[in-house]
């Protein structure tokens, strides 16, 4: 067999040391199928002594995990400490510069400064690979980008932050609350070291832009995307949802109509229950790709956790060895090579159907008032759900609204919010029919 491919590996921990553990575990496997072996030479982290539950007293120990990217011994650096700038940046930049091809799990740092990074590595001949950086195990990455070269993509419906659709689908199915479902998730290693980014949206965010970009060949930064997070969600919206025949999950979404700007939005929606995005379940994510040959396509599996994840980063190691052996990255370039121009959808110029949740004081007239100030914006609404027997008591209100544009719903929203018989802040979203 050839020399192996040397890599050097910053970050040790979920993702880190479940790298370290495929490794040893289906090392000469993964070896047959990229023709060289994959050798970790060296190693970082903040805590040398830390259990990692790996041995990695063999490896060389780098105390500033930036000084990896300059590594003599290595071929490949791969940055598993997260965070959008900090040494994962600076790891990035010095590697590429020096020389080396760079695989990383990390979607901040891609979403945030994916276009500079492969412009560096593309100058630099190197490869920039981030497989398991959107739904982790999943290969959406070389599906969207290899498998689905030959197609217009007209629509991409993700399912892509584990922690989120772990947390919906146990608060559906057991009715347990948010705060209890996000300590669980954070046990199992699927959420971020700040939850935050998963459960407002951050993470789904950072993806969406990622598989924008590659679908439609301009940069999308992430900060452009309308971004709402799944903290609003109660177990009783799940159960209404549910009545009227939905599921809810938090999506992240690219449209593009024809010719015309691509909307890109990440946002809990309600999904009709048949569909099969209403079946992925648990830390599992699912992307839906329609693309104008191929038609429909779905990419499922593990979003999140060490082996799916770790799984996925061997994916771009064996790449690596490929691409040395054929002396060549260009097969696996990141986002540079097709930049046809696009253009983003401004916020709020879509339009949808909505579940509108508001606890209101049961009294008559309350849903004349509320319909009137929906009518001013020219909003209908479908169908009323209220539970009975609660007289002069606060209860739930559920509205289902035609379709409206969403700067029309936002206005209205704000006038029924300030309603003396409106007792907490209206609960919007959006439903999604995934056509
Ligand atoms: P993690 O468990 O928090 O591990 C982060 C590692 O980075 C730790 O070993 C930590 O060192 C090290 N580190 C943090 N700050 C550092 C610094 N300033 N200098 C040197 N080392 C530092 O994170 P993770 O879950 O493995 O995630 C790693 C990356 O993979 C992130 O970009 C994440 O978004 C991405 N990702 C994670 C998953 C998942 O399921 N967890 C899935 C897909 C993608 P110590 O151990 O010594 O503290
Ligand atoms: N926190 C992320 C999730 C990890 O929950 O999906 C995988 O990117």
């Amino acid at each position: 067999m050839t020399t192996p491919l040397r890599v050097a590996i910053a970050g040790l921990g979920t993702v880190g040391a479940g790298v370290i553990r495929l490794i040893d575990a289906n090392g000469e496997l993964i070896a047959r199928r990229a023709g060289r072996p994959i050798e970790v030479v060296a190693v970082s982290a903040r805590d040398r002594a830390k259990d990692r539950g790996v041995d990695i007293g063999r490896f060389a120990w780098v105390d500033d995990p930036v000084g990896l990217g300059r590594h003599e011994g290595a071929d490949v650096v791969v940055e598993l400490i997260g965070g959008s700038d900090g040494p994962a940046l600076a790891l990035a930049r010095t590697s590429v510069s020096a020389g080396k091809s760079f695989v990383t799990a990390n979607k901040a740092m891609i979403a945030h400064h994916g276009l500079e990074l492969a412009r560096a590595a593309e100058d630099a001949d190197v490869a920039l690979k981030f497989e398991a950086a959107v739904a982790g195990g999943v290969p959406v990455i070389k599906g969207l980008r290899e498998g689905a070269a030959a197609n217009e993509i007209a629509r991409v419906y993700g399912i892509l932050t584990g922690t989120c659709n772990y947390i919906l689908t146990r608060m559906q199915a057991e009715g347990a609350t948010f705060q209890d479902v996000l300590a669980d998730a954070q046990r199992l290693g699927y959420a971020e070291s700040d939850p935050s980014l998963d459960v407002d949206g951050h993470d789904a965010a950072h993806k969406t832009g990622i598989l924008a970009s590659l679908a439609h060949g301009f940069w999308v930064n992430p900060r452009h995307i309308p971004t709402e997070g799944i903290r609003q969600v109660t177990p009783l919206d799940l159960k209404f949802a549910a009545q009227l025949g939905y599921s809810i999950r938090l999506l992240g979404i690219v449209k593009k109509e024809g010719r015309g700007p691509v909307q890109v939005s990440v946002y809990p929606a309600l999904i009709p229950q048949g569909h099969v995005m209403a079946s992925v379940s648990g830390v599992f994510n699912a992307v839906y790709v329609r693309g104008d040959v191929v038609g429909d396509t779905l990419y499922y599996g593990r979003g999140a956790g060490a082996e799916a994840t770790a799984s996925a980063v061997l994916g771009d190691l064996a790449d690596a060895a490929l691409d040395l052996k054929h002396d060549s990255t260009e097969r696996v370039q990141a986002f540079v090579p097709h930049e046809r121009n696009g253009a983003l959808q401004p916020p709020g110029g879509a339009s949808h159907s909505y579940y509108l949740r508001l606890d209101v004081v049961d009294r008559p007239g309350v849903l004349a008032r509320i319909a009137t100030l929906l009518a001013r914006g020219r909003i209908g609404i479908s169908s009323v759900i209220q539970p009975e027997g609660h007289e002069g008591a606060s209860v739930p209100l559920i509205l289902m609204i035609h379709h409206a544009p969403e700067a029309a719903m936002a206005r209205a929203m704000q006038a029924i919010g300030r309603l003396a018989a409106v007792r907490s802040r209206p609960v919007m979203m959006r439903v999604e029919p995934l056509t």
